[in-house]
């Protein structure tokens, strides 16, 4: 099957996978329990009003739409490619169980709010008004606008070439409004192998800058959380570890980091 699928036209096969995306984990329940984690983790953050930027959102940015029930003023999905499917994220509304976006969210908005929303929202098909949800091509947040309240990424990170990371982290720190912080999830691991050797990757003296993109960067949690505090004060969110696989460097497999404008 993945033999065949590389014969397609390269933009059917990019809309093929955002739509397998919007079944399954980009579905937009799932992306609500992933905001949820997000948004209790770094105190119960109640973001009504807020404007917002995700960075590397991919195909189906369902965590930025989560965002937009939960009241934020302005929501802006960006990547640095032109990903976005809006097709895919209307299905991954669509598919998704609507007591279970509006129960994982009601922590961090009203949930009569959320409803009437996510109805607005199931209404015009996965629409929503460009003034409070738009997608942007762009790699910081400074080529797209300024004074956010929040930014944050899930699963970038370790994408961004470890040299571009200390520039790429300042850039976007710097578009934050006075309070404003960035959360990050990132996923230490090899991205080619993630359970059976996630860490390996580390020790290959062949590697070269597509597979920084693809694979993973290889920072490690030391140098990520290093690398943030030249942005900002940085506080630890989660560090979960797999003791005793890595070759060099820390074993932690995932890192969640709040970065505070200092
Ligand atoms: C693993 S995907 C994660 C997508 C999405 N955050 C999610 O959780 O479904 C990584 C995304 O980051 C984007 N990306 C990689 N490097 C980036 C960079 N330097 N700046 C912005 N986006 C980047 C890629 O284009 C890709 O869409």
């Amino acid at each position: 099957m993945k033999g065949l699928g590389a014969l397609l036209p390269a933009g059917l096969r990019m809309r093929l996978r955002a739509f397998r995306l919007a079944r399954g984990h980009r579905r937009l329940d799932q992306c609500a329990a992933q905001v949820a984690l997000l948004l209790s983790a770094a105190g119960r953050l109640r973001p009504q009003g807020w404007r917002i930027a995700e960075l590397g959102c991919g195909p189906v940015p369902g965590h930025a739409l989560c965002f937009h029930l939960l009241g934020a003023a302005q929501v802006v999905a960006t990547d640095r490619v032109a990903v976005f499917q809006p097709a895919a994220l209307a299905a991954s509304v669509n598919h998704a169980h609507a007591a279970q976006v509006r129960d994982l969210l009601s922590p961090f908005a009203e949930h009569h709010d959320i409803r009437e929303r996510l109805q607005a929202l199931i209404a015009r098909d996965g629409q929503v008004d460009p003034a409070l949800f738009q997608f942007a091509v762009a790699s910081t947040p400074d080529q797209v606008g300024r004074d956010y309240n929040l930014i944050y990424s899930l699963s970038v990170v370790e994408h961004v070439p470890r040299r571009e990371l200390p520039a790429w982290f300042s850039a976007a720190a710097s578009t934050l409004a006075p309070g404003g912080m960035m959360l990050h999830a990132i996923h230490l691991e090899d991205h080619r192998d993630p359970e059976l050797s996630p860490f390996a990757f580390r020790s290959n003296p062949q590697y070269s800058f597509a597979e920084e993109c693809e694979r993973g960067n290889r920072a490690d949690a030391d140098e990520l959380i290093a690398t943030a505090r030249q942005s900002g004060d940085v506080e630890v969110l989660w560090r979960w570890r797999r003791p005793g696989l890595a070759p060099v460097g820390d074993d932690t497999s995932h890192l969640g980091i709040m970065i505070r404008r200092p």
